[in-house]
């Protein structure tokens, strides 16, 4: 995740701080494309639109901190994963990226099946319509009431991530009187580049039972005996933020070896493989994200090839994007409240917002691109760090980057591509009042998640 240091200096150029930036841009006014969402673009005065409306319009009516989301772009992108994959997969949209109903109605009507792995998101999902059976139900420790919930509503798929799980979901089925299609999480032993916190398919982890040792076929020996259960295939999702197909494809691989080890073991041929999501994006003009067509593309000839070798009908595959979707579709808005020059250092942005909205920095030191947009400038590049205003100096929201010298308090600036896992692992840390998300389109904006307000915080503290 980390870019090289770069000396080469604008402002403070004879003192530059130790950090991961590389030279700044040209010209800090042109909007890299790569890590905006597609609708956005600056009009003549240099203010940013989305979806055709003004980013100074935008904070005047919806406040800041914000996230503004680009439902064209949310759509284009489902679109795009849906004609990859074609009729012969299944693409489920990875509901912890963001989830609000609004988002469900989207997927439902560009054709995308949604994977939850909570309660809470099932409820969500169920209450704005999404079919059960184009849900699938995840999870390392899900509650009995949780699977309860899920196989009566009729959740498509239960993905079954450990050997308790696969008797408990049995037992639930049959006390219900039902058959449920059920999926058993593997980890196949690949080390995702990625970081440490968001790689899941090495052994060493809580998610999935092992391929290694034979633990997984121990687990579909049983699930195959169990009357409840309807053993439909296999599972594994390698990590996060990945760029390189390769470990998808050896995941691939061996998901394939398992399924032909079954059918030489049960006589069954398991219909279906899931191989996860995980794919990147672009946070920086550094990434290079696959596109979705290139994507299918890979997998498909792994698994035919794969299959052709052990001579096995081809499975249906399903794949499970989430931040490859919503991530890069919307931007957090911030008011920049302070700004701060530390001779000889840095110099601290501070802003309306922080590590309450966008806790990825903090946590696995992400990286970030910032530009201001509420006016162009001219004003030399100033090596900046924008940090949040709560009390804790690791509230950092964008390490290093170029913005103007000439920015003041009252600014608006925006950090694109946190559509993903920003507002779903936002907190109310130092009660901050978690932000609106804002659907952006053809010069409509509409609250789909509204403010928090005091009221909210004071109604859970029952006193
Ligand atoms: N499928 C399964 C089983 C998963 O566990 C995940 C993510 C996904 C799909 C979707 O992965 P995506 O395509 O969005 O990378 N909070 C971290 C990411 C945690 C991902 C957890 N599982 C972050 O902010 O980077």
């Amino acid at each position: 995740m980390s870019r090289s240091a770069h000396p080469a200096g604008p402002r403070h150029a004879d003192v530059l701080p130790e950090g991961h930036y590389t030279a700044p841009p040209a010209d800090l006014n042109v909007l890299d494309p790569k890590v905006w969402s597609r609708t956005v673009t600056r009009d003549a005065q240099g203010a940013l639109t989305v979806g055709g409306i003004e980013v100074a319009r935008l904070a005047e009516e919806f406040g800041t901190p914000a996230y503004f989301m680009d439902e064209a772009d949310f759509r284009a992108r489902c679109r795009a994963w849906r004609e990859a994959f074609g009729t012969e997969a299944d693409v489920f949209y990875a509901g912890k990226a963001f989830l609000s109903r609004a988002v469900v109605k989207w997927l439902y009507e560009e054709g995308l099946n949604l994977d939850v792995c909570s309660g809470g998101e099932l409820a969500t999902a169920l209450s704005a319509g999404m079919p059960a059976e184009r849900i699938a139900f995840h999870g390392n420790n899900k509650s009995e009431a949780e699977i309860e919930r899920a196989v009566e509503a009729g959740v498509g798929r239960i993905v079954l991530d450990s050997f308790q799980e696969i008797v408990r979901v049995a037992h639930i089925a049959q006390r219900l009187g039902k058959v449920q299609p059920v999926l058993i999480r593997v980890t196949v032993g690949v080390e995702a580049h990625t970081h440490e916190f968001i790689a899941t398919a090495h052994e060493d982890q809580k998610f999935g039972i092992a391929l290694a040792g034979g633990q997984a076929a121990e687990a579909v020996r049983r699930a195959l005996k169990l009357d409840g259960l309807e053993l439909l295939g296999i599972h594994s999702h390698i990590g996060s933020q990945i760029f390189d197909m390769a470990g998808f494809e050896v995941s691939a691989r061996r998901v394939v070896q398992l399924l032909a080890a079954i059918r030489d073991e049960h006589g069954v041929e398991l219909p279906e493989i899931d191989l996860g999501g995980g794919l990147g994006i672009a946070y920086t003009s550094e990434d290079d994200p696959r596109e979705p067509h290139e994507i299918a593309k890979a997998l498909s000839e792994i698994v035919t090839r794969e299959c052709e070798s052990a001579r096995l009908r081809s499975p249906r595959i399903s794949v499970e994007p989430g931040r490859a979707i919503v991530g890069p579709t919307a931007f957090t808005l911030y008011r920049v409240g302070t700004v701060k020059h530390l001779e000889g250092l840095r110099t601290y942005v501070s802003v309306d917002g922080g590590m309450s909205d966008n806790i990825r920095t903090a946590l696995y030191d992400a990286e970030y691109s910032v530009a201001l947009v509420s006016r162009s400038s001219t004003a030399e590049p100033m090596l900046s760090r924008v940090v949040g205003k709560h009390c804790e100096s690791g509230d950092i929201v964008v390490k290093d980057a170029f913005l103007p010298a000439d920015l003041a308090p009252g600014d608006l600036i925006a950090v694109p591509a946190t559509g993903a896992y920003c507002r779903s692992m936002a907190s109310n840390y130092n009660h901050a009042l978690r932000p609106p998300v804002v659907a952006v389109n053809d010069g409509e904006a509409r609250v789909i998640i509204r403010r928090e307000t005091e009221e909210d915080l004071l109604a859970l503290d029952v006193g």
